[in-house]
């Protein structure tokens, strides 16, 4: 297993469309055991495979946290095919470091995915599993739960991002006057 280096906003790879996986070998299976190692190293409850690098309809959920189940949960082309209710909890994201907030997201939903072997499944999920379901299927489709904040929220987190950046560079400039 080898740990992954999780993309962080405003990285434009985060950004794109996941492609569907169509081949079901042992590229897959290693790159869910490279996910898993580094979901739980990060700590997250939830890593999808456009986060270390790769556009595919992957995400991996830990539903030990969740559902008091020892396994990690692995979803191959998600689709949410059914949904109820709403509610708002708080979230945050690997790739968005600093920042969590309250999203509103359905209450309940069902999603058909594949597994490793690319055998179909179905799943319905309530309250925070379903919250970090629709988290990730996110990521498939470029969004990030800042999406789903006000405009001043973005707004104000993207200038806190773009000033932690601009340090960044700064003291990389005055190390490198040092030499
Ligand atoms: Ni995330």
């Amino acid at each position: 297993m080898t740990l992954r280096k999780i993309l962080e906003f405003p990285d434009h790879f985060l950004r794109q469309q996941a492609q569907a996986v169509t081949v079901f070998d042992e590229h897959l299976v290693k790159l869910v055991s490279d996910m898993t190692e580094t979901m739980y190293d990060a700590p997250g409850i939830g890593l999808a495979a456009p986060q270390v690098g790769e556009s595919i309809q992957l995400l991996i959920i830990d539903v030990a946290k969740l559902e008091k189940e020892q396994r990690a949960l692995v979803m191959i082309n998600p689709r949410l095919i059914g949904h109820e209710g709403s509610q708002v909890d708080e979230e945050g994201c690997l790739s968005v470091v600093d920042l969590t907030a309250n999203v509103k997201r359905y209450k309940k939903v069902t999603v058909s995915y594949q597994d490793m072997a690319g055998e179909p499944h179905e799943i319905t999920a309530e309250d925070r599993f379903a919250v970090v379901i629709q988290h990730e299927i996110d990521h498939l489709h470029g969004i990030l739960f800042l999406d789903h904040l006000s405009m001043l929220k973005r707004t104000l987190y993207k200038k806190k991002v773009q000033k932690m950046l601009a340090e960044k560079n700064e003291e990389k400039s005055t190390e490198a006057e040092k030499k």
